[in-house]
């Protein structure tokens, strides 16, 4: 049987800069949703690209004395780039730059003039150029542009209009007989009392005073304006008017876009301007358009002259591409607006990723290969904790379900956690260590396939929002490729016992929330350089490659983090499994741990948390950052003898070189630096 299709979209962005956090947002939500269709068997079509002309872009490539072309090459690629990053599961990037786009575009504008929808004219009012918006003066706001509030200049010129006034009514029936069209339902009214009732004028369609864009045919010097341009992506990405009978059925079978998801911003552009184009076109509008709210700083809205942009490609190296994908579509309920903060995205990376999941996962690995030589065991009769976890969990497969239909991914990821969590509640109380000990093997067995179970079942739920770690869960406890399909979720025990499970490392590493805030604190706009076009390497992609970078951490050692209803104290048989991963002495090998003393320490300046220490090591003095200014003054540490590790990569951190990390043992707000008695030489090694 055909498959049943479904079209999604992102905003084509502007490439006149890089792109930031705000960006990857909209994208990662894309991909999930892509994603989960995908494993739900439609046939996806998930598209995304950049837009490419207007003053805007001819602007910035004059400033940067180049080429508009070679100036977007450049940023395009590093866009992709970004994109492989986050993993994003694009089926096309369109450029609209690209014959395949400009040509259909010039085709359109040519009929549409034809058919008398468009009219010749001549344009006077406001223009805002990092919107590419036409604003009357009425609509200005204290006279500047009123959705992004920068300065508009007065452009009168001779312009093409399109007729919108033409098709407002049938618009608003649109609306009346689609209430699904305009999601979240607020922004509908938003459109119809701010919009359309103040009176839709005609569209300035065309553009005379500068000459990046794709050109009128019947009269050349009209570029056709940004957003008309920019909207017909949605079309000719697909094949639409393309004139290839090959492409032209792509288009019939994709055409209408199930969801054009898009910032709050831009739904005006979707769901009046390109309706009526749509319209005007004779051809069916989209099902839906997703205005999502916006991912704010602390101080407003991220912009690059406040500084205050996080860039992805930082955040991705240093935490991996599913941390950042799981925080963006937890941390905020899509639909509404939300803060990025530091804090918030560690609390998130420990509790969740760290202590919930990972655990879990890490956990249960140990205990299958420790008390069942690492296969999939064979249940006996299931008890009452069995079946309803296992009812749980089937429960809350129909619940995601339910919440992906209404893009809803925060509450899909809230159900999911309820489960995991609810997968360690289960493990601490039916307690396999103790089972294993009372020799209570059939009760152990069971227990043992109930948590590989409910990790299939986990693992297949993540899959759209941390395509990493699911992957490697299935490869870890050897899930076949029927047992890792969406399909299969609604029978619990569709695994089947025998198969092999791994021991493995933590998926997400607990991180140490004063060295993370120093470190986020400089990963603003000042950092986002072309760094992106270097690839990230494999550890930096799973996670661990804070483990490269944070040379000033201070190691906890022990740390027992725990988490209100996190349920991972497990009692002192796990506790041994969890701390105890088993390395070879020569991954131990890798580290060089040297005893130095410190010779001076000072606060680094406008910091709470962080010590410069230079710290003799017989052969040399070496300088280390540390995140223990909370619990040391700086001279109580000058003298003492601590352990380092001197073969960390070096970092810098507010400004400061960091070349090693010591060694501390942390617990419930209590941390303790290692020390070493006196007679220890500087430099002695520590093994
Ligand atoms: N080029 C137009 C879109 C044309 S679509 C036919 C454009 N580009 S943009 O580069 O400015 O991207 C805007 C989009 O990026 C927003 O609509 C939103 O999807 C995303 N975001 C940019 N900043 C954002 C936040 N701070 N928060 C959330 N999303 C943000 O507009």
């Amino acid at each position: 049987m055909d498959k049943s299709t479904f079209y999604i979209t992102t905003p084509i962005y502007y490439p006149n800069d890089k792109l930031h956090i705000g960006h990857a947002y909209t994208t990662v939500a894309a991909d999930a949703m892509a994603r989960y269709k995908r494993l739900r068997g439609y046939d996806v079509m998930f598209l995304t690209g950049t837009d490419e002309h207007g003053q805007k872009i001819q602007n910035r490539a004059r400033e940067a004395g180049k080429e508009p072309l070679v100036f977007l090459d450049e940023i395009i690629e590093w866009i992709q780039n970004l994109w492989r990053q986050l993993d994003i599961s694009y089926d096309d990037f369109i450029r609209t730059t690209e014959e395949r786009h400009t040509q259909v575009v010039a085709k359109i504008f040519e009929r549409l003039v034809d058919q008398g929808d468009i009219y010749l004219g001549d344009y006077e009012g406001w223009y805002c150029t990092p919107c590419e918006s036409f604003w009357t003066e009425r609509e200005l706001r204290d006279g500047k542009c009123p959705e992004c509030g920068r300065d508009v200049q007065y452009v009168k010129e001779d312009s093409y209009f399109f007729r919108m006034s033409k098709y407002v009514d049938r618009l608003l029936a649109y609306y009346e007989e689609h209430p699904e069209f305009i999601q979240p339902e607020s922004r509908k009214n938003e459109m119809i009392n701010n919009f359309i009732k103040p009176g839709l004028l005609d569209l300035c369609v065309s553009r005379t005073s500068f000459d990046w864009g794709i050109h009128v045919p019947r009269s050349p010097e009209h570029v056709v304006y940004v957003w008309l341009d920019a909207l017909t992506n949605y079309i000719t990405a697909i094949g639409y008017d393309s004139g290839n009978p090959q492409l032209e059925a792509k288009f019939a079978r994709y055409w209408p876009a199930d969801v054009h998801l898009v910032g709050k911003e831009i739904v005006r552009f979707h769901t009046i301007y390109w309706p009526i184009i749509l319209m005007a076109l004779g051809l069916p509008l989209p099902k839906k358009v997703f205005g999502h709210g916006w991912f704010l700083m602390k101080d407003g809205k991220m912009s690059k002259s406040k500084g205050n942009v996080i860039d992805p490609f930082l955040l991705v190296e240093r935490y991996g591409s599913d941390a950042v994908r799981y925080f963006l579509l937890r941390e905020v309920p899509f639909g509404q607006d939300g803060v990025f903060t530091s804090e918030g995205l560690v609390e998130r990376l420990n509790y969740d990723l760290a202590n919930d999941f990972g655990n879990l996962i890490h956990r249960s690995a140990a205990m299958i290969n420790r008390f069942n030589q690492g296969i999939v065991a064979n249940p006996g009769d299931f008890e009452v904790a069995d079946e309803e976890l296992a009812e749980l969990a089937v429960l809350t497969v129909q619940n995601v379900e339910q919440h992906m239909d209404e893009m809803q991914f925060s509450l899909a990821l809230v159900n999911i956690w309820k489960l995991v969590r609810q997968v360690n509640k289960y493990i601490d109380e039916t307690a396999p260590w103790a089972l294993a000990k009372a020799g209570n093997q059939e009760r152990l067995e069971t227990v043992l396939y109930v948590m590989a179970a409910s990790i299939r079942v986990a693992s297949v739920l993540v899959a759209p929002f941390m395509p990493r770690a699911a992957a490697s869960i299935g490869k870890q406890f050897g899930f076949s490729l029927v047992e890792q399909t969406w399909a299969s979720l609604g029978d619990f025990r569709a695994l089947h016992p025998g198969g092999q499970v791994a021991t493995g490392m933590p998926l997400f590493p607990r991180l140490d929330m004063a060295v993370e805030l120093e470190t986020l604190a400089t990963l603003g706009a000042n950092r986002q350089d072309m760094k992106g076009k270097e690839q990230v390497g494999e550890a930096g992609r799973w996670g661990h490659s804070h483990k490269d970078t944070a040379g000033a951490q201070t190691a906890s050692v022990g740390e027992a983090e725990k988490h209100k209803g996190n349920g991972s104290e497990g009692g002192q048989a796990v506790e041994n499994i969890e701390n105890k991963d088993q390395i070879g002495i020569d991954v131990f090998g890798q580290v060089e741990l040297r005893v130095g003393q410190v010779r001076s320490a000072e606060k680094v300046e406008k910091t709470d948390k962080l010590l410069k220490l230079k710290i003799d090591l017989g052969t040399e003095v070496r300088q280390v950052v540390s995140g223990i200014a909370q619990y040391y003054t700086p001279e109580s540490l000058v003298g003492q003898k601590v352990v380092v590790v001197t073969n960390l990569k070096p970092v810098r951190l507010r400004g400061v070189d960091s070349n090693g990390m010591i060694l501390a043992a942390s617990q419930e707000g209590m941390l303790k630096v290692v020390t070493v008695s006196e007679e220890v030489p500087n430099g002695a090694v520590v093994k």
